[in-house]
C-alpha cells in the first residue's frame, strides 16, 4: 500500500472523527491518537526507514504537510468547542443573584466604650487629652504624692523601662502633665489610654485601659464629684442604677472613695430567681471606679495653688465593657476573634 496515500487518508479520517468530538476531553483524545508521540502519524513516519532512499524526501515532505493540516484541523475544532463552552457558561450565569456581602469592619468594643464615656464628659464641657505611655517616676508616682516606700512602686506591679522610667501604671500622671501645661485653673479633662502592670491571670492583663477625669476650679466639693459620677454611671448603665460611695485611700486624693453601682445583672438584689447572682457575688453592688478630691500636694507638684479645689477619678475600661455587655472573660478583648468582635458592629 502506498504510504503517501495512507498519509493523506489520515486527513479524512480525522475530519470524520472531529465531527463527533463534542467535548474538550474528546478532542484531546483525538489529538493524542493522531498527532501524539505514539499516534497514527508517528506510526507512519516510522516506516520511512523501509523506503528506498530516493523515495524518502518526498515522503518526508508529505508527512510534514499532513501534520500541519491535522494540527490546523484540531486547532480549529478546539476554538469551536471553547466558544460553545463559554456560551453555555453564560447561560447558567445569573446576574440577578445577590452578591456576596463583604464584611464591614467596626470599632473594637473597648474603643466604643472609651468613645461613649468621653462623649458623656464632652457634653459636660470636659476636653479629651492624652499623654505618654512610657513615663517618668516623677509623673507616675512622685507628683501624685506617693510616698517613696509606697507598695505600688514595688516591682510587683510596675514595669520598669529603666531606672526612673516606667510603663505608666495608671492614667493619673496625665493629670499632672495637664495642670503643668495649663498653668492655672480652670481645667476639666478626661484622659483615656493604655496602662501597664506586671499582672497576668484570668482577670488581669499586663496592658489594659483606663479613663481618668480631672476637674480643677473654685468651690468644687464632694457633692459635685458625687453628682458628676452618678450622672456618668446612669448615662452608661441606665437611669435606674443606684450609686454608692465607700471611703477608700489613694495618695493623690483626700478624701478618697470607691464608687459602686447597683448590680446590673440582679438589679442590686443579690439574687436572680432565688439563685445567687454570680456577677456581684450576692452583694448587690459592683465596684466601678476610684475617685476623690485632689490632694493639695498634687496641686503643688503641678504648679497650681494649694487652695484650688477639684476632684479626679479613674476607671477601668475593660471592667465597664464587661459589665455593660455581659462579658465573662477578659481575654476575649485581646484575642481579636472576629466571631466575638462582629457582635459589636
Ligand atoms: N489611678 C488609680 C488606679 O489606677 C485610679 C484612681 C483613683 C484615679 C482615684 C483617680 C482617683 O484619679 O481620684 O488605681
Amino acid at each position: 500500500m502506498n504510504l503517501i496515500a495512507e498519509l493523506e487518508g489520515l486527513v479524512d479520517k480525522l475530519k470524520t472523527q472531529l465531527a463527533q468530538a463534542v467535548s474538550l476531553p474528546d478532542l484531546e483524545e483525538l489529538r493524542v491518537s493522531f498527532v501524539g508521540r505514539k499516534g497514527a502519524l508517528a506510526g507512519l513516519m516510522n516506516k520511512l526507514k523501509d523506503l528506498a532512499p530516493q523515495e524518502r524526501p518526498a515522503f518526508g515532505q508529505k508527512a510534514n504537510e499532513i501534520k500541519q493540516i491535522l494540527s490546523d484541523l484540531l486547532e480549529k475544532r478546539l476554538e469551536e468547542l471553547k466558544a460553545q463552552k463559554e456560551a453555555a457558561d453564560l447561560v447558567t450565569f445569573d446576574a440577578t443573584l445577590p452578591g456576596r456581602q463583604p464584611w464591614r469592619g467596626s470599632l473594637h468594643p473597648i474603643t466604643q466604650v472609651i468613645e461613649e464615656i468621653c462623649a458623656i464628659y464632652e457634653k459636660l464641657g470636659y476636653d479629651v487629652v492624652g499623654g505618654p505611655e512610657v513615663e517618668t517616676d516623677f509623673y507616675n508616682f512622685e507628683a501624685l504624692n506617693f510616698p517613696h516606700d509606697h507598695p505600688a512602686r514595688d516591682m510587683q506591679d510596675t514595669l520598669y523601662v529603666n531606672e526612673g522610667i516606667v510603663m505608666r501604671t495608671h492614667t493619673s500622671p496625665v493629670e499632672v502633665r495637664t495642670m503643668l501645661a495649663s498653668k492655672k485653673p480652670p481645667v476639666a479633662v478626661v484622659i483615656p489610654g493604655k496602662v501597664y502592670r506586671r499582672d497576668s491571670d484570668i482577670t488581669h492583663t499586663p496592658m489594659f485601659h483606663q479613663i481618668e477625669g480631672l476637674i480643677v476650679g473654685k468651690n468644687l466639693n464632694l457633692c459635685d464629684l458625687r453628682g458628676t459620677l452618678a450622672y456618668m454611671c446612669r448615662s452608661l448603665f441606665g437611669k435606674t442604677v443606684n450609686v454608692r460611695f465607700r471611703p477608700s485611700f489613694f495618695p493623690f486624693t483626700e478624701p478618697s472613695a470607691e464608687v459602686d453601682i447597683s448590680c446590673i445583672m440582679c438589679n442590686g438584689k443579690g439574687h436572680i430567681d432565688g439563685q445567687p447572682c454570680r456577677v456581684c457575688k450576692t452583694t448587690g453592688w459592683l465596684e466601678i471606679l476610684g475617685c476623690g478630691m485632689t490632694d493639695p500636694n498634687v496641686y503643688a507638684f503641678s504648679g497650681f495653688d494649694r487652695e484650688c479645689t477639684g476632684f479626679a477619678f479613674g476607671l477601668g475600661v475593660e471592667r465597664v465593657a464587661m459589665l455593660k455587655y455581659g462579658i465573662g472573660d477578659l481575654r476575649l478583648f485581646f484575642e481579636n476573634d472576629l466571631r466575638f468582635l462582629q457582635q459589636f458592629s
